[in-house]
C-alpha cells in the first residue's frame, strides 16, 4: 500500500510544530512507519538553503525559486522514496506555504507559483493538509514570547502575516477535500482529538 503524505501549515505562531511530533507518534502506534520532516529543509542541501532563506535578504523571485529548489531535492531524496516504500511522511509546511507567504504575503503572481508547482511536483500532492488557524493577535503574542531571535519571516509586520493568513484560508476554500482547517486557539487535548478524528476519517479508512 502506498504511504500517505500529510502536511502541516499555518501562520507563524499557530503552534503547528508541537503537533507534528505527536501525530507521528500516534501514527506509529497505528503500526505505520513515519518520517517527520520540514520545509524549507528536510535534506542536507535543503537545510543549507533554509539557513539562507531565513536570514539572507533576497529578491522575491530568488526566495521563491530557492523554496522550490529545496522542495525538488526533498521530494527526490526523501518524500517520494518513502511513499514508494509504503511509509508515511509528515511534513511541517509544503507548497501551500509558498502560495501563502510568497503569493499572499509578498504578492508574487500566482501563475508563477503554479508553473513551479507543476514543474516540481505536478504528479504528487499531499494526501491531507492540516491548516492551523487562529487570530493574528494570538499568533503575534506567541511569537513575542519566543526567546530565540526571530527569522526573516517572523520579523515581518502584522499586515504581512494577515495577508499570509488570508491566503491560507483562501487555499483551504479552494481545496476543501485536501485542506482541513484546525482552530488552533484551543487546548492541546482538544486539538489532538480533532487531529485523531481527521486522520482516522481521511487517511486510515
Ligand atoms: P517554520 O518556521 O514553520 O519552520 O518555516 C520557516 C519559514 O519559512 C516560515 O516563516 C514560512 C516560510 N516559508 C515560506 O515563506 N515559503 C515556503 O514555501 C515555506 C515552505 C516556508
Amino acid at each position: 500500500m502506498k504511504g500517505k503524505f500529510i502536511t502541516f501549515e499555518g501562520i507563524d505562531g499557530a503552534g503547528k510544530s508541537s503537533h507534528v511530533e505527536w501525530l507521528a507518534d500516534w501514527l506509529r502506534g497505528q503500526g505505520k512507519i513515519v518520517h517527520i520532516t520540514r520545509e524549507p529543509g528536510g535534506t542536507p542541501l535543503g537545510e543549507r538553503l533554509r539557513q539562507l532563506l531565513l536570514s539572507e535578504p533576497m529578491h522575491l523571485e530568488t526566495e521563491t525559486l530557492l523554496m522550490f529548489a529545496a522542495r525538488r531535492e526533498h521530494l527526490a531524496q526523501l518524500i517520494e522514496p518513502a511513499l514508494a516504500r509504503g511509509e508515511w511522511v509528515v511534513c511541517d509546511r509544503f507548497t501551500d506555504a509558498s502560495y501563502a507567504y510568497q503569493g499572499g504575503g509578498r504578492g508574487l503572481d500566482r501563475a508563477k507559483l503554479l508553473t513551479l508547482e507543476n514543474w516540481v511536483h505536478g504528479h504528487i500532492q499531499p494526501d491531507l493538509t492540516l491548516l492551523f488557524d487562529l487570530p493574528l493577535e494570538v499568533a503575534r503574542e506567541r511569537i513575542a514570547l519566543t526567546e530565540r531571535s526571530l527569522d526573516r519571516f517572523e520579523q515581518e509586520k502584522a499586515d504581512f502575516h494577515h495577508r499570509v493568513r488570508l491566503a491560507y484560508l483562501e487555499r483551504a476554500a479552494t481545496h476543501p477535500g485536501r485542506i482541513q482547517v484546525i482552530q488552533a486557539d484551543r487546548s492541546l487535548e482538544d486539538i489532538r482529538k480533532t487531529l485523531e478524528e481527521i486522520i482516522t476519517t481521511n487517511c486510515l479508512k
